[in-house]
């Protein structure tokens, strides 16, 4: 039996979701805009070109293309400065033994991210080689609620998307793996993820009898 396990990247596999809501705020700041930790949930699995938009509509803000495109470049490069030294300790905890887990088990692993920045972050941290399929934010065009990027991610392992298991920690990543009809697993708050089929507050609460359950 084999099912297709796909995991988003920030704030499931990685603790950068932290450092994508810095470079947010740094940048709302500058911009005279209120940004807290609630609106950052809506930024969350989101593209980096729609994360600003809602941040200038929350300002109210109408900019030009041009001073979009600069802002654009200036979070992701205040946002890369975060990750010029991260190794296999930016990998959140309990995380690694479920991939190897699902490894030893000859499960399909595919990434199913909207970061254009996912491969170097799955080559600095060491664990590129346990995926066997990889889908970012450079091959889709809808962003998360949309469920292009898992859809092509299942289909890349040749699963079907009933037996496609997303594990999210953003809404929108969770309303995209229900919209494609695949189990969704919420990795944080009940209170926000409560879209989810079922609901982790991290990954050391996920045991091995249930990843079995999965499996079979
Ligand atoms: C998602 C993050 O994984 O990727 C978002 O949850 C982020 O916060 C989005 O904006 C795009 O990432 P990047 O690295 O291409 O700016
Ligand atoms: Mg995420």
């Amino acid at each position: 039996n084999k099912k297709a396990f796909i995991f988003d990247l920030d704030g499931v596999i990685v603790d950068t979701a932290k450092y994508h809501f810095l470079a947010w705020q740094k940048l709302a700041q500058e911009l005279g805009i209120e940004f807290t930790p609630e609106h950052n949930e809506e930024l969350k699995g989101v593209s980096r070109v729609r994360s600003l938009d809602i941040i200038l509509e929350l300002g109210g803000i109408q900019a030009s293309q041009e001073d979009k495109n600069k802002w654009l470049i200036q979070k992701n490069e205040d946002y890369l400065s975060y990750l010029v030294d991260i190794d296999e300790s930016e990998i959140l905890p309990g995380v690694l033994p479920v991939l190897h887990y699902l490894k030893d088990k000859n499960q399909l692993i595919a990434l199913g991210s909207a970061s254009k920045n996912a491969r170097p972050i799955l080559e600095k941290t060491g664990i590129i080689n346990l995926f066997d399929a990889i889908v970012d934010g450079n091959d889709v065009s809808n962003a998360k609620p949309d469920p292009e990027v898992f859809l092509q991610a299942a289909k890349k392992l040749g699963a079907t998307n009933e037996n496609s298991i997303v594990f999210e920690d953003s809404v929108a990543g969770i309303q995209a793996a229900n919209i494609a009809n695949m189990t969704s697993i919420g990795i944080g708050e009940a209170t926000t993820l409560y879209e989810a089929k079922y609901i982790f507050k991290d990954f050391t609460f996920i045991d091995v009898s249930f990843i079995e359950s999965l499996i079979n």
